[in-house]
């Protein structure tokens, strides 16, 4: 794993929307996979701010998302389709159609799983995979367990997790308990994969998938098995 130490939140933002932006610039047609939630927001706005700056463009990129709620309407402000259009893609200038979120109102969340994988598949896969770290080791919403699936699915959300997103919602009951996620193999299917983390509260997660171990019980360590994974982080979430 490579591992690029930042001094602040802002460097950390910086240095992975460089990396977003080499990506486009390389390959214009390639299909991201972005994360939600507090640590990608920076480089969002980054990106922002290339693109009108004429340094990156979105024109022929495609978009899946890790994961979304369960259930939840498309247009709840604390969706996670709402996010991505308001943190990014009403920015810049990709193609909405060509954005993908699991669908947190599908009828049947298994099938939407299902037809979630398939259509990543028929895209030709995932060119680069952002992703954030739980304080529990979580990707996507692939919590520690002793078993994880692999495909994309629907899962329970952790007592912790729900405790650690309440913060984005009016009280801890309005936070929906279930979500649709990318699984394991469709994170480690990316062609390349950029993890961010910042804070101490993160520090025990970033070490303990540091360590190289193979441990279901902290999902982020799998990454341990892909070939072409850099960490981004801040100094205080390492011990560097
Ligand atoms: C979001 C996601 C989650 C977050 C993680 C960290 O799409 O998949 O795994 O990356 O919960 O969240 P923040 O960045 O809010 O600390």
């Amino acid at each position: 794993m490579k591992i690029i130490i930042c001094k602040t939140y802002d460097e950390m933002s910086s240095a992975a929307a460089k990396l977003v932006a080499e990506q486009l610039n390389e390959k214009p047609t390639s299909v991201l996979g972005l994360a939600t939630g507090s640590t990608p927001e920076g480089m969002y706005a980054e990106l922002i701010e290339m693109y009108r700056n004429n340094a990156v463009s979105f024109a022929q990129a495609t978009s899946v998302n890790l994961d979304e709620y369960y259930p939840i309407e498309p247009t709840n402000d604390q969706s996670y389709r709402y996010f991505m259009n308001t943190k990014l893609f009403d920015h810049v200038n990709i193609d909405k159609e060509k954005t993908f979120v699991p669908n947190g109102m599908a009828n049947d969340p298994d099938t939407e799983g299902i037809r979630y994988e398939a259509l990543i598949e028929r895209l030709g896969g995932v060119d680069l995979q952002i992703l954030g770290i739980g304080r529990n080791g979580h990707i996507g919403f692939n919590e520690p367990a002793d078993r994880l699936i692999p495909g994309t699915h629907v899962t329970a959300l952790t007592a912790g997790t729900i405790e650690a997103n309440s913060r984005f919602f009016a009280s801890e009951a309005d936070v929906p308990r279930m979500a649709l996620t990318m699984g394991i193999g469709s994170i480690l299917k990316a062609k390349k994969i950029v993890l961010m983390a910042a804070g101490a509260e993160k520090k025990e997660a970033v070490m303990r998938m540091l360590e190289g171990f193979i441990d279901t019980n902290c999902p982020a360590s799998l990454l341990n098995l892909h070939p072409d994974v850099t960490l981004i982080c801040t100094k205080d979430a390492i011990n560097a």
